[in-house]
């Protein structure tokens, strides 16, 4: 297969000039543009990205990376960061990494063969070092990485607590927790949330603390083993808005009635949760913004690698739906 080096020997020009005219960027005389153009026809010759990122040493991409494409929440994340690369004419590269720290390490390697220009991060498995390795600006989005990775997330803990003095304020007695993964670092500030709250209630039990993975199955099965054995609980917290799910199909199993035997309030703000019956309470993310924010924040680096590193958080909003209500 011709390279880029056949089509310059042929054409009798550098290899740069043929990035120039392949890229249409920089000055070509006419005379040389045909000659290039002509060897290129000659030679069937199919430039790479390599040769491509010859002469501009960047691809025009931007990269994200999601550990779950299945969860809604990361197809909503997406489209933000999508919109804003593509608004500042970069190429939209979405990575799904199932937290599979050999599948981000293979994303990042290709990512690089492929120079590209920045990764916007969302991972509980990466390493740093991984990331250093890249040598390109990374953003840790929604999830920290490390403290001296530019980052955007939500106030995780303190949306948690305020779910749960919202389930104590509509009158609910007894309250419990269904959790996400331990390893993931949101996992850990929303129950730390609810402990905040409960700990000292004279109520409170361990064993109202299950845990769902951040998966409506796993959350409807555990859910239904907690209320079968607790069946004083009249609210629960869960930690995504997935589990919210697999909650309300758990108490539907069991005939408890939603909201009026037992409130269910969850976190994210996916469109979903709207669109099921009963509808969820939710502590929304600002989903779209985070992406967005994100996007800005990485084409910043890209264009000034210097700048101070920002570890911003967004607030999460309550929203009242059909989950909840208030106990007479
Ligand atoms: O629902 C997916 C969860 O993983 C969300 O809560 C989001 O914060 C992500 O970390």
């Amino acid at each position: 297969m011709a390279t880029i080096k056949d089509v310059a020997k042929l054409a009798n020009v550098s290899t740069a000039t043929v990035s120039r005219v392949l890229n249409s960027n920089g000055y070509v005389n006419e005379k040389t543009k045909e000659r290039v153009e002509k060897a290129i026809r000659e030679l069937d010759y199919l430039p790479n990205d390599v040769a491509r990122n010859l002469f501009k040493g960047r691809s025009k991409m931007i990269a994200l990376f999601v550990p779950d494409i299945m969860n809604p929440f990361f197809p909503e994340l997406a489209r933000a960061v999508e919109d804003v690369t593509r608004d500042h004419g970069y190429t939209f590269i979405l990575c799904n990494t199932d937290d599979d720290i050999h599948k981000e390490i293979a994303y990042l390697n290709a990512l690089q063969q492929k120079s590209v220009d920045g990764i916007i991060i969302v991972s509980s498995t990466i390493t740093t070092s991984s990331i250093q390795k890249i040598k390109v600006p990374v953003i840790a989005l929604d999830r920290i990485v490390s403290s001296d990775l530019p980052s955007i997330t939500v106030n995780n803990r303190d949306g948690a607590r305020e779910a749960v003095r919202y389930l104590q304020a509509i009158g609910c007695k007894q309250i419990a927790h269904i959790s996400g993964p331990e390893e993931v670092s949101n996992t850990a500030l929303r129950m730390q949330g609810y402990l905040d709250e409960v700990k000292n209630e004279h109520w409170f039990k361990p064993s109202y603390i299950q845990q769902g993975e951040y998966n409506p199955d796993r959350a409807m099965e555990e859910t239904k083993k907690l209320l079968t054995k607790h069946p004083e609980i009249d609210g629960i917290f869960v930690a995504n808005d997935l589990m919210g799910v697999g909650v309300l199909k758990a108490a539907k199993a069991l005939h408890i009635k939603v909201p009026d035997d037992l409130s269910v309030i969850s976190f994210d703000g996916i469109a979903l949760g709207e669109m099921i019956t009963p509808s969820l309470t939710t502590m929304a993310q600002p989903i779209y913004d985070l992406g967005a924010r994100a996007a800005e924040m990485l084409i910043k680096r890209i264009k000034n690698p210097n700048q101070k590193i920002i570890n911003e958080e967004i607030e999460v909003e309550l929203i009242v739906r059909e989950s909840t209500r208030a106990r007479s």
